[in-house]
């Protein structure tokens, strides 16, 4: 370029001197001018015209070189600081100098977008709620990682570009995506939405609209997962229900019996009974109550553990010693088998008898007459527990064996669940609440423990709790 403007340029000189040039030969034709002075005036004319040229076409090309630079530059998001410096020794035209300036401030817009940009990636990443962009047609501009994961997407495949319906494939996720992005709707469209597809969710979507570049960006959906919002609701009014139900109906029969003992009872062996009943009903109450404190309070952690050395036999021995008597009663044979090593544990002495109690109990109540119930202590090497750095973590296993009903195993996932029975009238005659074995479970996990339950109708159930010889720290 810059040759073809030097040509250019020699050329418009050459064309300027031409008039002068054959004025000058026609005059020294007619003898008027010697030929010598025409040839030195034309060799004369020659040279300055030629060193004009080429001054400017030194100048020319050292311009053109700058404008590159800043080219070069801004192509690289750089401000042109090597130009912009070298400015104070020579400085350029105006026309160039504003060219800098612009130069130099687009440059320090472009990196305050790729700081804004970064930021944005960040904010995208750490969220723990899926985002998903899409364009005027449906497709994929943009999807975080919490997007990959929520859908179970492939974290190598790329779904730019492609459809939505790549994502998710769950008709009703579909329904509220083409909801949403009806050619009417210009608002903010929030809602639940109940998936199967990649797995059962409950999500809450907001879907709103990207108004400033229509040509890019349509659509911003944000999925929040709120399954487990939703089953601690269904857990808390599944609670309250069984809780009213629990205290309805010892208080119905309290209140019958009582009012009919009001009226008068002429018989007094029938007004034993109906006092008997009272009694029975006052202590089922009672028990309840305290279950539930002692449950609350351990879910709440009013109630931090004391730890101690425990030695396990001691402690089965205590218990077993306390619940001898209800077992003659039972006519089921409770026993100790005897450990073949002395092991120690570091435990809550208390809530440890507590969880004995509770088992045991669970193993007379459900075990016929002739029956029998043994336990037991031993160490293991692994209580089946994942904490990091600790694997294998060795410890106790405690285990309450009897030979009574057993329970069908679709039950057994749920037996820990707050009132929770196979047989609820059955239970409830027995005078069981439904909260023995959640209190067992929490006190076991406070303990860094573990839960086993094996069963075989008709055969017998074995309860196991593990835990840790000492319990680790966080
Ligand atoms: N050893 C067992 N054999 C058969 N069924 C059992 C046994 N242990 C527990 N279950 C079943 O699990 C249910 C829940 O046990 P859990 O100890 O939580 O409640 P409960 O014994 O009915 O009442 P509570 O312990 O509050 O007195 C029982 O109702 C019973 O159906
Ligand atoms: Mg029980």
């Amino acid at each position: 370029m810059a040759r073809s403007f030097t040509a250019r340029l020699a050329a418009a000189t050459f064309l300027g001197f031409l008039p002068a040039a054959a004025l000058l030969l026609v005059l020294a034709a007619r003898g008027v001018v010697a030929p010598l002075w025409v040839g030195l005036a034309l060799a004369l004319s020659l040279l300055t015209g030629g060193a004009a040229v080429a001054a400017l076409a030194r100048g020319r090309q050292r311009r053109d070189e700058r404008l590159a630079a800043v080219a070069d530059a801004l192509m690289r998001h750089k401000p042109p600081f090597h130009l912009i410096t070298r400015r104070r020794d020579a400085p350029p035209d105006p026309v160039e100098s504003r060219l800098l300036d612009a130069a130099a401030a687009i440059a320090a817009e472009l990196a305050v977008l790729a700081g804004q940009r970064e930021e944005f990636e960040a904010i995208l990443r750490s969220m723990s709620e899926a985002v998903v962009v899409t364009g005027r047609r449906g497709d994929v501009v943009l999807l975080n990682g919490a997007a990959h994961r929520m859908f179970a997407l492939a974290p190598d495949a790329n779904y730019l570009a492609r459809d939505f319906v790549e994502l998710c494939r769950d008709p009703r996720l579909q329904e509220f995506v083409a909801r949403a992005t009806a050619a009417d709707a210009t608002e903010l469209i929030a809602g639940e939405v109940q998936i199967q597809l990649p797995a059962p969710r409950a999500l809450e979507v907001s879907a709103a609209p990207v108004r400033q570049n229509p040509s890019a960006a349509a659509w911003v959906f944000v999925f929040h997962d709120i399954s487990r919002l939703k089953s601690y609701e269904t857990m808390r009014s599944d609670f309250i229900a069984n809780l009213t139900h629990e205290l309805r109906t010892p208080l119905t029969a309290l209140y019958g019996y009582a009012e009919t003992l009001q009226k008068g009872v002429d018989d007094p062996p029938t007004a034993r009974r109906f006092l008997g009943i009272i009694a029975r009903q006052t202590r089922r109450l009672a028990r309840l109550i305290d279950d539930l404190v002692s449950l609350s309070d351990l879910e709440r952690g009013f109630t931090p553990l004391k730890f101690e050395r425990v030695a396990p036999m001691r402690v089965i021995e205590e218990a077993v010693e306390l619940m001898l008597e209800q077992a003659r009663e039972r006519g089921v044979a409770l026993a100790v088998k005897p450990e073949a090593a002395e092991a120690e544990l570091t435990a809550d002495r208390d809530r440890l008898h507590q969880v004995l109690i509770n088992l045991i109990d669970n193993a007379l109540k459900y075990t016929p007459r002739g029956g029998s119930v043994t336990v037991q202590a031993h160490a293991v090497e692994d209580i089946g527990v994942n904490i990091a750095g600790h694997n294998p973590l060795g410890g106790i296993a405690f285990s309450v064996a009897d030979t009574g009903e057993g329970i069908p195993a679709a039950h057994i996932p749920r037996l820990t669940e707050r009132f929770y029975r196979v047989d609820r009238a059955r239970s409830r005659e027995l005078g069981g609440t439904g909260l023995g074995l959640a209190i067992v479970k929490h006190i076991v996990q406070m303990h860094r423990g573990n839960l086993k339950i094996e069963s075989r109708v008709r055969e017998g159930t074995t309860v196991t709790v593990f835990l840790p010889s000492a319990p680790p720290r966080n």
